[in-house]
């Protein structure tokens, strides 16, 4: 018996110089000490021990038990320190060598367009003007020319509140409340987000973004609107673009048009992009009615103006090239992130 337990005190000492990590040293605790461990085995045999030699059979084999236990806990401690100094120094060190991974934000398109243009039209004596997304029917329509069931309102139904307040479905709902702040001689674009209830497809979105001008000023007249419209787009898209107004009816212009852009894509020769037709329809604009005027208290006697209701989010589409307008509104950054200032 004696012999025995010398030979597995030797394989444990064996065994423990081995130990390279405190899951090694669980491992060779579990194998001495544990339940089915090699020293219960031996306790065990002692019952096969002759009874003169039981007593320093049984000291020898808890001799060696305590031996174990303490250089198990010892072994166990050292692997602890050792480990955590590695986690620690590998946290420490790094190499300055390697490539930054800051993750950059970016900005929306829609954004990158708004800001460009706004700075176009500060740069031609605009103020920025900001307004509400919730109006009342007054403001989007009545003060606009457009009654109470007066057809143009079938184009733009949009969605209502429990006020009786809605959420606007054009920039031109915030014409009055500007002209009534500045009275005339005035200049100003508003940016807003719009909405419209609409089936979204890849054209139609019911929450989209417009951009609206207007300039009033004594003797204002179509020549201005075109100078300035072409102006803006030339800056827009870094190139001389040509225009062509076509009339288009809105209550609350007198004379309207549409503007349209000679086509991007084919030069005006005609492509799929334009129906082959050579132009983009792009900016609905006018000379303001007189009524709009008088409601936003401008004299007519005196002064005249034109207003615009640019397509922010149809600008974006065709200086981008973004042929699907679920695009924007996605919140897809692989899509979004896309999209640099130029
Ligand atoms: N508000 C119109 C719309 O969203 C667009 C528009 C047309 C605005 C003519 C204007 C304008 O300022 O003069 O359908």
């Amino acid at each position: 018996m004696t012999e025995k337990t010398a030979a597995l005190r030797q394989a444990f000492e064996e065994k423990l110089n081995a130990v390279g990590s405190s899951e090694a040293a669980e491992q060779l605790r579990v194998e001495f000490l544990g339940k089915k461990g090699h020293i219960s085995a031996l306790m065990s045999e002692l019952k096969n021990v002759p009874a003169d030699q039981k007593k320093q059979a049984g000291q020898t084999i808890n001799e060696l038990k305590k031996y174990a236990e303490e250089k198990i806990l010892e072994k166990s401690a050292q692997m602890h320190q050792m480990e955590e100094q590695r986690r620690l120094d590998a946290a420490e060190s790094y190499d300055e060598s390697l490539p930054m991974q800051i993750e950059c934000g970016s900005y929306h398109p829609i954004t990158l367009v708004q800001r460009e243009l706004e700075e176009i039209f500060l740069s031609m004596g605009f103020t920025i003007e900001d307004y509400n997304e919730i109006v009342d029917d007054y403001n989007c329509f009545e003060a606009l020319n457009i009654p109470k069931h007066h057809p143009a309102r079938d184009m733009q139904d949009t969605y209502y509140l429990s006020t009786g307040q809605l959420l606007k479905t054009h920039t031109s709902a915030a014409q009055n409340t500007i002209m009534r702040k500045y009275g005339a001689p005035l200049r100003a674009v508003f940016p807003s987000r719009c909405f419209r209830n609409e089936s979204t497809d890849a054209c139609h979105e019911n929450t989209f973004f417009q951009m609206e001008g207007i300039m009033i000023d004594t003797d204002i007249s179509i020549s201005n609107l075109i100078y300035f419209m072409k102006t803006m787009l030339s800056e827009v898209f870094k190139k001389d673009i040509n225009v062509r107004l076509r009339p288009g009816f809105f209550p609350f212009v007198e004379p309207g048009f549409e503007l349209d852009i000679e086509c991007l894509i084919c030069g005006g020769e005609g492509c799929p992009s334009c129906k082959n037709s050579g132009w983009l329809e792009l900016c609905p604009c006018g000379m303001i009615h007189p009524n709009v005027l008088k409601y936003g208290g401008i004299d007519t006697e005196k002064y005249t103006g034109f207003a615009f209701g640019l397509g922010l989010t149809r600008l974006a589409m065709m200086k981008y090239g973004v042929k699907d307008i679920r695009v924007f509104n996605s919140g897809n950054l692989k899509s979004l992130s896309q999209f640099i200032s130029q």
